[in-house]
C-alpha cells in the first residue's frame, strides 16, 4: 500500500509538529504546540482539521494538560477547554475522554499518557486502511466517484477515511475518476482534496460545489463518497456543510451514498441529528475566503455560516467503518457495533 509523503502530527520530545493546514496547497510548512493553550488554537484556528486527526491531536493536547496541572481539578478543566475548540467532531471529545480516563488510572504518568496518544493515532491509521478495504468491495470496476471537503490522509492520522477508501479501490483498479467538490467557505476540497488526489496520481476533476447536481442529474456519478464528524445512533451525519444537499440529489437520481468513518466517529449517546451541535464559524470565513483582506462581498452583509450539515439516515445507503459495512436498519446495526 503506497502512503502519503506528508505527515500531519508527529511527537517530537516535548513538542507537537503540526501540518499548517491552512497554507496547503501552496506551502508545505509545520507549527510547533508545545502547551494545551497551543493545541486549543491549532484545533480551533484549523491548523488541524478534520475529525480524526482533531481527536489525535486533542490527545497529545491532554499529555500537555496532565503536564501543567497542579491538581485534579485544573486537569479536568483544561481538559474543558480543549474540548470546546470545536463542538461537531466527536472525535475531540471520544479522544479527551479516553484519554482523561487513562491519566486517572494511572496517576497522571506522563509516559503512559504519551504512549496512549500514540496509540490513539496509530488505531487511526490502522482503522482508516480496514474501512477502505471494507468500502472499496462496494465499487464496481472503472467506477466514477464524487468527494466532498477533504476526508483524507489530511484529515486525519494518516490514509484517509473517504479518500482512503478511494484510494485503496483506485489501487484495485476499481476507479476510473473522481470528482472533488471544492467546498465553500474553506475550500478543503479545492486546497486539500485536489492536493492530495493530485499526490496520488488520481484521474481526478475539481468543481464547484454546485456542479455536482448536473453531473449526478447526467448520470456522471457511481457513487457519492464522504466523510463524517459525528453519526447519531440512527445513522444521521454530521459532515461539511454541503453534504446534505448532495445527499438529496444523489437519492432523487439513485446514487448510493456512501458514509466511511471510524467507530470513533460514531456518537452513541446522541439519538439522532437533532442532538448534533452544529459549530457556526466567523463570517470572515465566507467574505473573506483567503484571510488576505481581498473581500468578496461588503462587510456590512450578515452571514450565517454553519460549519455542517446533518444528512438524514434516509439518504445514506451504507456506512464504510473498520468493523464492517453497516446496512440499514442503522439504529440496531449501529447499537451492534457498541461492544
Ligand atoms: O471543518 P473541517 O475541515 O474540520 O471539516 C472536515 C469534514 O467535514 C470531514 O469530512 C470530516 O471531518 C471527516 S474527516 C475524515
Amino acid at each position: 500500500m503506497r502512503r502519503e509523503s506528508f505527515e500531519t502530527l508527529r511527537r517530537d520530545g516535548d513538542k507537537l509538529i503540526l501540518l499548517d493546514q491552512r497554507k496547503l496547497p501552496s506551502t508545505m510548512e509545520y507549527v510547533e504546540a508545545r502547551c494545551t493553550e497551543d493545541v486549543y488554537h491549532a484545533i480551533k484556528d484549523m491548523i488541524v482539521r478534520g475529525a480524526p486527526l482533531i481527536g489525535s491531536t486533542a490527545a497529545f493536547g491532554v499529555c500537555f494538560a496532565a503536564k501543567e496541572s497542579k491538581s485534579k481539578d485544573e486537569f479536568l478543566s483544561k481538559c474543558d477547554f480543549l474540548s470546546s475548540a470545536r463542538p461537531t467532531a466527536v472525535n475531540l471529545m471520544w479522544a479527551i475522554e479516553r484519554m482523561k480516563r487513562k491519566a486517572l488510572d494511572s496517576n497522571f504518568d506522563q509516559n503512559e499518557l504519551l504512549k496512549e496518544a500514540e496509540r490513539i493515532k496509530d488505531e487511526d491509521i490502522e482503522a482508516n486502511i480496514a474501512l477502505s478495504r471494507y468500502g472499496a468491495t462496494l465499487l464496481k470496476e472503472n467506477s466514477v466517484v464524487l468527494t466532498h471537503c477533504n476526508a483524507g490522509a489530511l484529515a486525519t492520522s494518516g490514509w484517509g477515511t473517504a479518500l482512503g477508501v478511494i484510494k485503496e479501490a483506485y489501487l484495485e483498479k476499481k476507479i476510473s475518476h473522481v470528482y472533488a467538490d471544492e467546498t465553500r467557505p474553506r475550500l478543503q476540497g479545492a486546497r486539500l482534496t485536489a492536493f492530495e488526489l493530485v499526490d496520488f496520481g488520481i484521474p481526478s476533476t475539481l468543481i464547484p460545489d454546485s456542479a455536482a447536481a448536473t453531473l449526478i442529474r447526467d448520470g456522471k456519478i457511481d457513487a457519492v463518497i464522504v466523510g463524517a464528524d459525528r453519526i447519531a445512533l440512527n445513522g444521521d451525519t454530521a459532515n461539511k456543510l454541503g453534504t446534505f444537499p448532495l445527499s438529496v440529489i444523489a437519492k432523487t437520481y439513485r446514487v448510493p451514498m456512501y458514509i466511511a468513518a471510524p467507530v470513533s466517529t460514531i456518537d452513541f449517546n446522541t439519538s439522532d441529528g437533532k442532538g448534533i451541535p452544529i459549530e457556526e464559524r466567523a463570517k470572515s470565513e465566507v467574505i473573506d475566503p483567503l484571510d488576505n483582506g481581498m473581500l468578496i462581498a461588503p462587510d456590512e452583509i450578515d452571514v450565517f455560516n454553519p460549519s455542517f450539515d446533518v444528512t438524514p439516515h434516509e439518504n445514506i445507503t451504507a456506512i464504510i467503518t473498520e468493523k464492517g459495512i453497516i446496512w440499514p436498519p442503522f439504529k440496531e446495526n449501529i447499537k451492534a457495533l457498541k461492544s
